[in-house]
């Protein structure tokens, strides 16, 4: 694995290896790997001839009073863990590469980024989308690997792609869970252990209404107080919002579309927001 750590050091490997008829797979994240991220990994393994994974946590998708000074960074674990799933290239670039004195382009999204969590996140996706954009141009790669866990980030991505031309094929991978349920995030580092006993609780709330909706229910509201009753059993948690959206373009829904209907949720924990969804569907 090489590690390279400036954008011309990029694009030069990413030109390389489409002049020899190699197809590239880039992998973007934050760092602080898990068995997502990893799955993710493996997910381009598996697509392509050479893997970008990127490490680089990105001021301009945190609020100012979100953890990006906190937020868990373990380069040489990281490192190691990245070469093991199957990357070629591991991209660590500082902030002062990607955002230069003088830097001020973003990307933004009128509709997307502005509903749920972008609601919760003001300019959160502006980040995103303005990282991802330069990372594609940086890494060059035919297909980009994002997580369902972020199903919004991953549909803003699908349509940043289609609006701007970007030319490289967006997969989406499922969600790793850990055993009990709870998906895996680089944040749940921060629970306690009685914030990480209740966390379960998300999941569970999902479960029960994909099994609700098996059953015949077809009503957002029966579905969101049953999963509300679920989540806030006994927990002093809060939840910020439970929102059931068309998979793909995040419309809003009036009833269960038995043929797939996103549900998402977050719930605070202390100061930890964490996020889930499942796709409902009659089968
Ligand atoms: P990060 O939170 O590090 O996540 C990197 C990728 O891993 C995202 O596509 C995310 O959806 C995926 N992921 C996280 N947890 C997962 C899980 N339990 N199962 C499957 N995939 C999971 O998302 C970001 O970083 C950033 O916003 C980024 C896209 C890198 C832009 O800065």
């Amino acid at each position: 694995m090489q590690t390279l750590s400036t954008i011309g050091e990029l694009q030069a490997a990413a030109d390389a290896a489409r002049v020899a008829g190699k197809h590239i797979a880039l992998v973007p994240t934050m760092g602080a790997l898990h068995k997502g991220h990893i799955s993710l990994i493996e997910r381009a393994r598996s697509m392509a001839d050479v893997v970008v994974t990127s490490i680089f946590v990105n001021p301009a998708q945190f609020g100012p009073q979100e953890d990006f000074e906190k937020y868990p960074r373990d380069l040489v674990r990281d490192s190691a863990q990245a070469q093991a799933a199957g990357t070629d290239i591991l991209f660590t670039p500082d902030v002062a590469v990607m955002y230069p004195r003088g830097f001020q382009t973003y990307i933004d999204n009128n509709r997307l980024a502005t509903i749920l969590e972008g609601l919760e996140r003001p300019g959160h996706f502006r980040g995103v989308a303005t990282v991802v954009t330069k990372l594609l141009n940086a890494a060059k790669p035919h297909i980009a690997v994002f997580g369902q866990k972020d199903a919004q980030q991953a549909a803003l991505v699908r349509m940043l792609a289609r609006d701007l031309n970007i030319d490289v094929e967006i997969v989406v991978a499922p969600i790793v869970r850990e055993p009990d349920g709870l998906a895996l995030s680089s944040r749940n580092v921060y629970l306690s252990p009685e914030q990480r006993k209740n966390a379960v609780a998300l999941h569970r709330s999902l479960e029960k209404a994909a099994e609700m909706v098996r059953a015949g229910e077809r009503s957002l509201d029966v579905l969101r107080d049953t999963m509300r009753a679920v989540i806030e059993g006994g927990n002093p948690t809060k939840i910020d919002y439970i929102a059931f959206v068309h998979p793909e373009t995040f419309e809003p829904m009036s009833e269960v579309d038995p043929r797939g209907t996103l549900v998402v949720v977050t719930v605070r924990f202390g100061d930890t927001r964490l996020l889930d969804n499942e796709i409902l569907r009659n089968t």
